[in-house]
């Protein structure tokens, strides 16, 4: 099940999880009453899914996009992570699905706390318009395919 919790206020490095102390869980429930709705997928088949197929097509997401987070596969990586990290909001709902590694996205509630989603292989979340929020990685050192 996804784990998500509010955060504390330290300014440390964002890659550590920032809990809150004594710890504050959040729910799924908690989510969906923000409007943040989450699925757990076998990102292994991505490619070929019925599940994902079904939710594509109920929610009408017709475009997809595959991006790598890591340093020399992403053009741009330092400048790409501290835009995710900067806390913004769109003006249409944000799909993620995490195919390999992990991270955290950040969401504001409505009394402007930030909770924190944790999010790894499998892991699929939309957050709605308008909702501020920020992406950011784990301490997990991200997957990488390289075999030599
Ligand atoms: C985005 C995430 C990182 O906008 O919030 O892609
Ligand atoms: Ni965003």
């Amino acid at each position: 099940m996804v784990q998500a919790w509010y955060m504390d206020d330290s300014a440390d490095d964002p890659r550590l999880p920032h809990r809150a102390q004594p710890d504050r869980p959040v729910g799924l429930e908690q989510l969906r009453t923000l409007g943040v709705l989450y699925w757990k997928l076998d990102a292994d088949k991505y490619e070929n899914d019925p599940e994902l197929e079904k939710i594509r097509r109920e929610r009408n997401y017709s475009w997809m996009d595959v991006i790598t987070i890591c340093k020399d596969k992403l053009p741009n990586y330092e400048e790409k992570i501290k835009m995710f990290f900067e806390e913004h909001l769109h003006l249409d709902e944000e799909i993620r699905y995490i195919l390999e590694g992990s991270g955290y996205f950040d969401v504001r509630d409505k009394e402007d706390r930030w909770i924190r989603i944790s999010m790894e292989k499998g892991d699929m979340i939309t957050l709605p318009a308008g909702i501020y929020h920020r992406f950011t990685l784990d301490e997990k050192i991200q997957g990488n395919s390289h075999s030599s």
